[in-house]
């Protein structure tokens, strides 16, 4: 069995001249926690109420799409639907590749290349627009909400998750350290805006604003996430949060190490493993459900 530092070793980050934040993507290790990933879009798509009628069936849009699979969901609920998914990270739209096709009910899945901060549909073109988990990764990204509630047809919705836990430990143990003095010259403005999303009330204001919805259901959660496994936290993060370390740290593989094993430690200390070798994860999610006039 290899050791915990030879794994971290040989985590990949895609080398690249000019490469950006959406090349960093890993839709493995993103993949390996899909089951609590996959759950806040049920949840969501559980809150959106019927669609507006368009023969054949209605055009979807999935911001933020990542490695396909849950662009795929998407038809089951509408399996007549044309569901393009969106995403602006090679690896991942690579990987969303294998889900496209027709869908068993007439509709279809396919994928596109797209920078949600410019993504802007034409008028009245979906019926649903949808975005799970992305938005966070997207700064000013309630500046598209007009454009994108503008891009739905009469009562089409825009749907959205996205996190809320950039207060939890698992993100200011990550900013702490990046802002440690062993580390603060090198990671100098590599970690994100440490509020990428706005409160419950700020969604519900920017949404029903100028050119907004008609009427709007947001709502928060906080999953008690079980995990299992050696560092399940670190693991978690090497699959979203870390990235962004990682590539700045990628010509230095021992710099690298040390940052995750410090890292690692005061992980442990913060969620320690409980009865059964479970660490529980607290996750808070944000959750909209517009409706277009
Ligand atoms: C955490 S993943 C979520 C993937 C998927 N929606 C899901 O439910 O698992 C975030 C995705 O957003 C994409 N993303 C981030 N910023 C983006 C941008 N500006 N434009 C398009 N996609 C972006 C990333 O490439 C990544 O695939």
């Amino acid at each position: 069995m290899k050791s915990l530092e030879a794994v971290y070793l040989d985590i990949e980050i895609k080398p690249g001249e000019g490469r950006t934040m959406n090349d960093l993507w890993d839709p493995g290790q993103y993949q390996r926690h899909s089951g609590h990933r996959t759950r806040p879009l049920l949840d969501l798509l559980a809150r959106v109420p019927g669609l507006p009628g368009h023969p054949p069936g209605p055009r979807i849009a999935d911001l933020g799409c990542g490695p396909g699979a849950p662009t795929r969901l998407l038809a089951r609920r509408w399996p007549d639907a044309a569901i393009t998914g969106y995403d602006n990270s090679p690896a991942m739209l690579a990987e969303a590749a294998a889900h496209a096709g027709p869908t068993d009910g007439g509709g279809s899945v396919d994928f596109a290349p797209a920078d949600l901060a410019r993504w802007t549909p034409p008028p009245a073109s979906h019926e649903l627009i949808v975005s799970n988990a992305a938005l966070q990764w997207v700064p000013g990204h309630p500046e598209r909400f007009a454009a994108w509630i503008a891009g739905l047809t009469p009562g089409g919705v825009l749907a959205f998750q996205v996190p809320g836990n950039f207060d939890a430990p698992s993100h200011t143990l990550m900013r702490d350290l990046a802002a440690s003095p062993r580390w603060r010259d090198r990671l100098a403005g590599v970690l994100r805006d440490p509020h990428p999303v706005l409160s419950p009330a700020g969604y519900a204001e920017a949404l029903t604003g100028p050119g907004g919805a008609a009427d709007v259901d947001i709502w928060e959660t906080t999953y008690l996430q079980r995990l299992t496994g050696e560092d399940p936290v670190l693991d978690w993060m090497l699959g979203t949060g870390l990235r962004p370390v990682l590539a700045a740290l990628e010509d230095d593989p021992q710099a690298r190490v040390d940052f995750l094993f410090a890292y690692r430690d005061a992980l442990r200390t913060a969620y320690p493993a409980g009865p059964g070798g479970v660490t529980p994860y607290p996750f808070r999610r944000i959750f909209a459900v517009a409706v277009a006039p």
